[in-house]
C-alpha cells in the first residue's frame, strides 16, 4: 500500500461532498486528478447535471477525458464545492499552493467557494511552513518584487523549466519561489506580499480548508 492507494480511496469517499447540480472546483496535480476520474465515474453512474470549473489546463484536459461538463470561473457566482491538492498545511490550516503554478486560478477558486476539500499525503503536514512561497508575478516586477520579498526576510527565485526557460503560468506571468526559512506567520506575510505591487497572486492562502483529507502509507486516510 502507498500514498497513491491513499489518494485513491479517499478521493472516492470525497465524493460524499457532490450532489446533483452541483457547480464544483477542479483544482490540479495529482490529488485533484485522481478526484476528477472518480468524478467522472459518478457522473456517468448517477447520471447528474454537474459543472466542473477547471484551474489549469492540466486538470481540463482530465475532466474533458471524463465528459465533464465545463464553465469559467467567471460565468458562475459561486461554487459549491471545491477539490483541491496543497504543497504544504500547517498546524493553523493554512495551505500552500502553486507547485504546479495554478496558483491564481486556485485561490480565486476559493474565493468562490461554499465548500473547499484539500486533499494531501501525511509529509505535506508541518506545524509551520518550511517550503518555498510560490509567488505569480507579472514579468516586468521581478527586480521590484524580489527586492520586497528581501526586505520580507525572503530569498526569491525565478520558476524554471528543466533546460533554463522561465516557466510562464496559463495567465502569462511568472512565479517566484520565495524562500522565508520557517515562518510563524503566515497570514501576516501573506498580506505583506499581496500588498506589493506587480504581485498577482500568493501561495499561502487565507481562506482555510473547511474538509482536509491526509493520505497515509498505509492507503489509508484520516479526515480532519
Ligand atoms: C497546483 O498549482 C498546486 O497548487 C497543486 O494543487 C499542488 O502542487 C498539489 O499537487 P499534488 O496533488 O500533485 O501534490
Amino acid at each position: 500500500m502507498t500514498y497513491d492507494d491513499a489518494i485513491k480511496a479517499l478521493s472516492s469517499d470525497a465524493l460524499k461532498f457532490v450532489k446533483d447540480d452541483y457547480v464544483i472546483g477542479l483544482g490540479s496535480g495529482r490529488a485533484a486528478t485522481a478526484l476528477v476520474k472518480s468524478l467522472a465515474k459518478l457522473i456517468k453512474l448517477k447520471g447528474y447535471n454537474v459543472r466542473g470549473v477547471p484551474t489549469s489546463l492540466q486538470i481540463k484536459l482530465i475532466a474533458e477525458k471524463g465528459r465533464i461538463p465545463l464553465v469559467e470561473a467567471d460565468q458562475v457566482e459561486y461554487i459549491d464545492v471545491v477539490f483541491d491538492g496543497a504543497d504544504q498545511i500547517d498546524s493553523q490550516k493554512y495551505v500552500i499552493k502553486g507547485g504546479g503554478g495554478a496558483l491564481l486560478r486556485e485561490n480565486i477558486l476559493f474565493s468562490l467557494a461554499k465548500k473547499v476539500v484539500v486533499m494531501a499525503d501525511k509529509t505535506k503536514f508541518v506545524k509551520n511552513f518550511t517550503r518555498t512561497v510560490p509567488v505569480e508575478i507579472h514579468p516586468l516586477a521581478r527586480n521590484s518584487v524580489t527586492n520586497s520579498i528581501k526586505k520580507l526576510g525572503g530569498d526569491a527565485e525565478i520558476r524554471s523549466l528543466d533546460r533554463g526557460y522561465p516557466f510562464f503560468t496559463e495567465n502569462g506571468n511568472i512565479v517566484l519561489d520565495c524562500d522565508f526559512g520557517t515562518i510563524k506567520n503566515p497570514k501576516a506575510l501573506t498580506q505583506k506580499i499581496k500588498q506589493t505591487a506587480g504581485v498577482l497572486e500568493s501561495g499561502i492562502f487565507l481562506r482555510k480548508p473547511d474538509i482536509i483529507y491526509k493520505a497515509k502509507e498505509n492507503g489509508k486516510f484520516d479526515i480532519i
